[in-house]
């Protein structure tokens, strides 16, 4: 049997008359750029946030690129605070922002950030916050306040989680979002939204996707440019391929509770494995299902062997990432992010996961620690 991490041709094939008539529509109206259906899909995505606004962007990357370019406008060159266990790109975007990256270790149990870690490495020139929402739950926001110092939530993992009943993407100043092909709900390419309830930043990220051209009232002439901003839109046909899938997103979301469930129940009884906690603050949106287990790397090329497919997300902390030797950060820096970084692997949890296969995925792991 064959059990992939991600399974986008069942996926398709399940909504594939949908997707057709997405594409389709686009191509009726020739409308590539901005118009209609990336407004629709706006609104659909700061309804499912809870906020007053969604600019679609052309990826995750961009959307915290452009937010924290919106926090450097207005507080000028600081630091930002983040969690070491996460994808590179969010200390990237705080790298090309122009602000200076400071990691905080995370919680052992959720892989978050810790806030008591994350509030001490605050100071002075600390201008935001950056708590990642790692593989779909949400980070302890209620305790990464800290006066003068904004939050932006890295939501790219997070959509359909929520803490204390809010949606992931409202619960700081903007909330960045990614529709990478393999997330939960995924573009047939690169897709990005910033999601806010702040009108002013609203502006400001809006302008700054588009060359930050405004046009002036009552003056018919274009190209007028108020800033330096960047192309950074959301493609139509990507609108309308998220719409498409939107009409799907609340039934994938309970098939992965539901395999999440399953494996908890199914493996909870092996001390060698540790099943993920359930969100400590709402819906976990199970972006992945990460296991903490022993002998992580022998488990993992005896399911890749029994046709399961895995991943690590993440073996390489991002202080210890090449890219980041400038800050001299050594091994034992952050021992708990290190500590995951050498335990974690993910396996399937996705909507299109059979029974049978979960099955199978359980008796594949049981039978390597011969339980
Ligand atoms: C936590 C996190 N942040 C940022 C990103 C970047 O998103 P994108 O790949 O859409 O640029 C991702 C996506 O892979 C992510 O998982």
């Amino acid at each position: 049997m064959k059990v992939p991490l991600v399974d986008l041709q069942a996926q398709t094939a399940e909504i594939r008359p949908r997707l057709d008539e997405a594409v389709r529509r686009v191509f009726d109206n020739c409308s590539f750029v901005l118009g209609p259906e990336v407004q629709a899909f706006e609104s659909a995505m700061a309804s499912l946030s809870g906020t007053k606004y969604a600019v679609g962007v052309n990826s995750g990357t961009d959307a915290l690129l452009l937010a924290l370019e919106v926090v450097r406008a207005e507080r000028g060159v600081g630091k930002v605070v983040t969690t070491p266990f996460s994808f590179f790109a969010t200390v990237e975007a705080i790298v090309l922002a122009g602000l200076e990256p400071v990691f905080a270790d995370i919680d052992p149990v959720s892989f978050n950030l810790d806030p008591e870690a994350a509030l001490a490495a605050v100071d002075a020139q600390t201008v935001a916050l950056l708590p990642v929402h790692l593989f779909g739950a949400c980070a302890d926001i209620d305790r990464l306040k800290e006066p003068g110092v904004d939050v932006i939530e890295d939501a790219a993992q997070a959509i359909g989680a929520t803490y204390k009943e809010r949606p992931a993407g409202s619960l700081g100043r903007a909330g960045c979002f990614s529709f990478y092909v393999t997330k939960n709900l995924g573009a047939a390419g690169d897709a990005g939204a910033v999601t806010t309830s702040d009108d002013g930043f609203e502006r400001s990220v809006r302008q700054r996707r588009a060359h930050a051209e405004v046009p002036v009232a009552g003056d018919a002439r274009t190209y007028h440019h108020v800033g330096i901003g960047r192309n950074s839109r959301l493609d139509a046909l990507q609108a309308a391929v998220l719409r498409a899938k939107l009409d799907s997103f609340a039934d994938w979301q309970a098939r992965r509770e539901r395999n999440a469930a399953y494996y908890g129940e199914a493996l909870h009884d092996l001390d060698v494995v540790q099943t993920p906690a359930p969100s400590a603050f709402g819906r976990h949106a199970y972006h992945q299902y990460v296991i903490r287990a022993e002998r992580r790397d022998e488990l993992s090329d005896h399911l890749a062997q029994a046709g399961v497919g895995t991943r690590i997300f993440y073996p390489i902390p991002l202080h210890l990432q090449p890219a980041m030797a400038g800050l001299g950060l050594g091994e034992g820096a952050f021992p708990v992010a290190e500590r995951a970084s050498r335990e974690v692997i993910s396996i399937p949890v996705h909507p299109h996961v059979s029974d049978e296969q979960r099955e199978y995925v359980v008796a594949t792991i049981r039978a390597f620690y011969g339980a």
